[in-house]
């Protein structure tokens, strides 16, 4: 089965009522490739904002984070069921800011995956190595315990609500965006990672996207690789260019 190309724009801690409602109505009126699922992810005070203003079938909108509690006494937090009662279907989860300046662990990371996918969200699940990781040479061993991590508390059939992300964490908001073999091989291991263990279907359908520094210009040489499904967009997909970024296989 032939795997869809998502394009995601995370947004993070930027925007306002005006620029939201703005880079809404730049995909609103742009010719957006119908073969691409394309999903933004503005801050949640702007959730609901942005999924008023969109009219485009193929473009969806996706929280930043979620916690794993039903409800109670989390100052700050949002649950699952909240975003699923605003009409939200998706979440990112486990990027690289979150996981290094709050501290969220690899197995914070899994909990709160279970916990959107059990109340019916669909989860973007990133992942990505630090630059000192790299050239230890210990890449790929960072990137498997953190899809390790996942794959304990997530079942065969939850994988289909998961598109997972690599960003090299050098790479984000750096203007260093990795070369195409070095993305395409890590998206590669990833793959192996759950042919070996989770399984064949899991493997050949899983998207896989790049995520770090990926503009207008880098993107259609990124797409080309077998491996690399689409990409999350940071900085880019404040800017007109992320239509480019999601029209980069035209
Ligand atoms: O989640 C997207 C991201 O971290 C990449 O950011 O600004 O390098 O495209 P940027």
């Amino acid at each position: 089965m032939a795997r869809k190309f998502f394009v995601g724009g995370n947004f993070k801690m930027n925007g306002t009522k005006e620029s939201i409602k703005s880079i809404v109505k730049g995909l609103n009126e742009a010719q957006l490739d119908s073969n691409v699922e394309v999903v933004i992810a503005p801050p949640s005070l702007y959730l609901q904002l942005a999924q008023d203003q969109l009219s485009k079938a193929n473009v969806e909108v996706s929280a930043q984070n979620v916690y794993d509690k039903p409800n109670g006494a989390y100052t700050g937090e949002i649950s699952v069921a909240q975003l699923k009662d605003s009409g939200i279907k998706w979440t990112i989860l486990g990027h690289s800011e979150r996981r290094t300046i709050l501290g969220e662990s690899d197995e914070v990371v899994a909990s709160k995956t279970k916990a959107a996918l059990d109340g019916g969200l669909s989860v973007v699940w990133c992942c990505g190595e630090s630059l000192e990781e790299r050239e230890g040479g210990n890449t790929i061993a960072v990137i498997e315990k953190q899809l390790a991590a996942l794959a304990a508390k997530i079942s065969g059939d939850e994988w289909k609500k998961i598109v997972v992300a690599y960003e090299p964490i050098w790479a984000i908001g750096t203007g260093k965006v990795a070369t195409v073999q070095q993305a395409q091989e890590v998206h590669a291991a990833i793959r192996k990672f759950l042919r070996a263990n989770v399984s064949e279907a899991v493997a050949d359908e899983t998207r896989i996207l790049y995520g770090g520094s990926v503009n207008g210009k880098n993107c259609k040489d990124l797409a080309k690789e077998a491996d690399i499904d689409g990409f999350l967009v940071g900085g880019a997909s404040l800017k007109p260019e992320f239509v480019e970024i999601i029209n980069s296989n035209l």
